[in-house]
C-alpha cells in the first residue's frame, strides 16, 4: 500500500522486439488497471545482459520500450515508468534475496531450463539467479499485484516464497503479491508453432507480429499463419493453431469467446486469419502513431526519464532500508 492505494509492478525485458504476445499478455492489462493502482513499470535491462547483448541496440530498445509503454496508454506522470538499471536497489535487495533462496528452487525454474539449452554457449549465474532479481524487483515496492502472461507463473510462486521466508524469519517485511492473469491472450503462441509461445527471440520473424510492424506486414504474417488440414472453426485445445487466432481476436476485440466463434460460423480459415489481422491491425495503429511521436520528442521522454527514476529511488530506498536494518547491516551514520 503506498499513498493509500494499492501497488502494482511488472516489467519487461528490452530484448528483441515486443510482440503481439507481450501487449496482450501484460501491456494491455497493465493500462485497463493503471488506474485502480500506484504503479510501477520497468524496461528490466538488468535482465536483458542475462543473455549477450550489443550495447548500442540495448540502449535504443530500452528507450523504444519505455516510449511504447506510454504510446500504449501509460500515462508517466501517474504511473511511475523507469529503467531497472537506474535504481540500484533492484540489484542490492537481488543480492539480499539470493541468500534467502535455494540452489534447489533455482534449479527447477523452466525458464531457466529452456534458456541454458538455448545459449548452452553462455550458462552465466545472472541466468541461474535471474528469477531472485525479478522478487527483488517485485518485493522492492511492497507490491500487492504483479499483471503478466502465463510463462511468468513459476517465477512468481518463487517471489512469494522468497518473500515468506523473510517474512517467517523477520517479521512482516514483504508484502505477498499476487500473480494478475487476464482473461485472454496470457498466453498468445506462434503464428508458425502453435505448440511455442510467441517470442521475441524466436528466428523466424513470420512466427511473431511485432508491435511495429507495419500494417501490410502484419496482414502478411496471418496470412502466411500456420493451420490444421480441417475447415471448422471452433474454439478448442484440439485445434491449437486456430485457438490461437481466436485468442487473439477476442484480446485485441474484446469479444467474448461465443459472440466471437458465433461470427465466424460458415466463414472459411482465410477468411478468420484476414479478420483477425485486420483487428491486430487495428488495435495498434494508434500505438504505432503515438510511439512514432513520442520518440521524436527528445526532451519530453528524458524528463519522463529522469523525473520517474527519483521517484522510484525514493520507493525503493524505503524497503531496502527496512530491509538492511532487519537482517543486521549497520545503521548509516549521517
Ligand atoms: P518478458 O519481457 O519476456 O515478457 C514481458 C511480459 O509479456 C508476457 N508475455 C506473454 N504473454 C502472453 N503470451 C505470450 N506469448 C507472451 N510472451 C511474453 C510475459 O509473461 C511478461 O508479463 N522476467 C520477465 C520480466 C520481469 C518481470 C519482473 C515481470 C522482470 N522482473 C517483475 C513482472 C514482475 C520477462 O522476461 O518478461
Amino acid at each position: 500500500m503506498l499513498d493509500g492505494k494499492k501497488t502494482l509492478f511488472s516489467g519487461m525485458q528490452a530484448t528483441g522486439q515486443l510482440t503481439l504476445g507481450n501487449y496482450l499478455g501484460a501491456l494491455k492489462n497493465w493500462v485497463h488497471l493503471s488506474d485502480e493502482y500506484q504503479c510501477f513499470f520497468s524496461v528490466v535491462d538488468l535482465h536483458s545482459i542475462t543473455v549477450r547483448q550489443n550495447p548500442t541496440e540495448l540502449r535504443q530498445r530500452a528507450r523504444n520500450l519505455l516510449a511504447l509503454y506510454i504510446a500504449a496508454g501509460l500515462d508517466p506522470e501517474k504511473n511511475c515508468i523507469y529503467y531497472q538499471s537506474h535504481v540500484s536497489g533492484h540489484a542490492e535487495l537481488s543480492w539480499i534475496l539470493s541468500c534467502y533462496t535455494y540452489m534447489g528452487e533455482l534449479s527447477r525454474m523452466t525458464q531457466f531450463k529452456d534458456k541454458a539449452a538455448k545459449h548452452a554457449d553462455n550458462i552465466n549465474a545472472g541466468l541461474f539467479t535471474y528469477p531472485v532479481l525479478m522478487a527483488a524487483d517485485i518485493l522492492l515496492y511492497q507490491t500487492d499485484v504483479v499483471p503478466v502472461g502465463d510463462d511468468q507463473r513459476q517465477h512468481l510462486e518463487l517471489t512469494r516464497d522468497i518473500a515468506l521466508r523473510f517474512n517467517h524469519i523477520y517479521g512482516d517485511v514483504f508484502t505477498i503479491p499476487e500473480a494478475y492473469y487476464g482473461k485472454s491472450g496470457a498466453r498468445i503462441m506462434s503464428l508458425q508453432d502453435a505448440s511455442k509461445k510467441m517470442s521475441k527471440s524466436d528466428e523466424n520473424p513470420n512466427a511473431s507480429i511485432y508491435l511495429l510492424d507495419a500494417p501490410e506486414v502484419i496482414m502478411r504474417k496471418f496470412k502466411r499463419a500456420v493451420t490444421d488440414s480441417d475447415t471448422k472453426i471452433i474454439y478448442t485445445e484440439q485445434k491449437p493453431e486456430i485457438k490461437n487466432l481466436l485468442d487473439i481476436y477476442m484480446a485485441t476485440t474484446g469479444i467474448g469467446e461465443q459472440e466471437a466463434v458465433a461470427s465466424f460460423e460458415g466463414k472459411g480459415y482465410a477468411k478468420l486469419k484476414e479478420e483477425v489481422g485486420e483487428a491486430v491491425v487495428a488495435c495498434l495503429e494508434p500505438i504505432q502513431k503515438r510511439h512514432s511521436d513520442l520518440i521524436k520528442n527528445k526532451d519530453y521522454l528524458d524528463g519522463v526519464i529522469k523525473s520517474n527514476a527519483e521517484k522510484a529511488n525514493y520507493y525503493a530506498a524505503k524497503t531496502l532500508r527496512k530491509v538492511q536494518k532487519k537482517v543486521g547491516f549497520p545503521v548509516r551514520v549521517r
